[in-house]
């Protein structure tokens, strides 16, 4: 393999501060079929949690255990505290104007679906939505629901060879009854990263709104929603070596001052009555927030986002490195094919001539590798490349190039076998 010895001295460089950041994840020691070490290589789909985030789980599920906002009780006080203190945390970390801007949701499927059934609730009859063909299933259902129910036009944005967004026939889909564009910040599926600052700027030109799915992002970019003007980001905890069930939606104020909630129910309305049909609600954003939420999961993952913060520039270049490493080694295995060629975040998806995605998957998992294999929901985007399922490796700041090259013995292996 011939690599790049700036990229190998960076790589040992690096080394042994990330085999200590490992140590604070208790998953990785766990033995798969009680034979072999987990590597873990499924971080786009759920990363994993540091100890600080476990900890402060166990300690709520052990001492604070109450609901939040409701209670005149210690125990309710203290976690109605913490729940806020990670709205404001989740507030600065993406650079909100305000805390209000920020709703916690259950992941970001729920988030989308918010916006879908509230903002698309205000869009007039004519209106158009366009999204892009590389989106999630979860950010292209509700919008095809929406469409078919309310009339609206859905046009789909195409994409390139690379793997992006294609501007150009991007700017001829956009008219003046366009109202709202959907994109993902990075793809799940190829790991290429859409210039959404670019995009941004265009949609706002036509007087339309712009939504970016950040689940894929948020754990490997610094997001500022008032430098790109964004008016709507979603995103989860879980991704972002946080507990799931916490997914973010953030809407700019004005929006959300518009849209009315989704959900009915408790800590959401101030005042109503049976004999009148006013219906006064909770000031934002608790009007968004019906319900008990997971507040265990949300407490934590202030720790998670505290985590990130202060990684965040060593998961940028550890995570290059890693890629880099990855791609080199495929480029050596003439029957692998990397699909889409741009830039990509720590997310590489491949196919490997004459093997089933699915059994290349279920193989190394026998060995402890854990790999996404499958559509990824992301079904139209392989569509456009003509193929059904792919293999998809990602990685997270406490992966190393040892795993990387288990894997490619692994893959060696398996290849010659079928
Ligand atoms: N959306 C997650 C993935 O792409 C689950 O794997």
């Amino acid at each position: 393999m011939l690599i790049d010895n700036k990229m190998l001295i960076n790589y040992i460089k690096l080394k042994n501060k990330i085999l200590k950041i490992r140590e604070e994840f208790p998953i990785l020691k766990n033995c798969i079929h009680k034979l072999y070490e987990l590597i873990f290589f499924d971080n786009a789909a759920t990363s994993q949690m540091p100890n600080n985030v476990i900890n402060i789980m166990n300690e709520y599920n052990n001492y604070y255990n109450a609901n939040i906002h409701r209670g005149i009780t210690y125990l309710s006080k203290e976690v109605t505290i913490a729940y806020e203190r990670t709205r404001k945390m989740v507030c600065k970390s993406i650079n909100a104007k305000y805390k209000e801007e920020i709703i916690f949701t259950k992941g970001t499927t729920e988030s989308i679906n918010i916006i879908s059934n509230s903002y698309g609730n205000l869009l007039d009859k004519g209106s158009e939505i366009v999204i892009s063909m590389m989106e999630h299933h979860s950010n292209i259902l509700p919008w095809k629901i929406l469409s078919i129910n309310k009339g609206f036009k859905l046009k789909i944005i195409p994409v390139t060879e690379t793997g992006l967004i294609d501007i150009k026939r991007f700017h001829n889909l956009l008219t003046h009854q366009t109202k709202l564009v959907v994109i993902t910040h990075v793809s799940n599926v190829l790991g290429t990263t859409n210039k959404i600052n670019i995009l941004s700027k265009i949609v706002h030109k036509k007087q339309a709104l712009i939504l970016i799915d950040g689940a894929q992002a948020i754990s490997h970019k610094k997001i500022d929603v008032q430098k790109i003007k964004i008016d709507f980001y979603v995103f989860s905890a879980h991704k972002t070596y946080g507990p799931t069930g916490v997914g973010i939606l953030y809407v700019r104020l004005d929006i959300l001052n518009k849209m009315d909630p989704w959900q009915y129910g408790g800590d959401m309305v101030k005042y109503f009555s049976f004999f009148k049909e006013q219906i006064i609600y909770s000031e934002l954003p608790y009007k968004f927030e019906a319900g008990t939420q997971t507040i265990c999961n949300i407490i934590a993952y202030y720790s998670s986002l505290k985590w990130l913060t202060k990684n965040l520039k060593l998961i940028k270049t550890w995570e290059k490195l890693l890629v880099y490493f990855i791609i080199k080694d495929f480029q050596q295995i003439k029957t692998i094919h990397i699909i889409g060629r741009s830039k990509k975040v720590s997310v590489v998806s491949f196919l490997i001539e004459g093997i089933n995605s699915h059994d290349i998957g279920l193989v190394l998992d026998k060995y402890g590798i854990a790999i996404r294999t499958g559509h990824h929901c992301g079904q139209p985007i392989l569509t456009n490349y003509g193929i059904n399922t792919v293999c998809r490796v990602s990685f997270a700041l406490y992966n190393n190039l040892e795993e990387i090259n288990t894997f490619i013995r692994t893959l060696k292996t398996l290849i010659k076998i079928f």
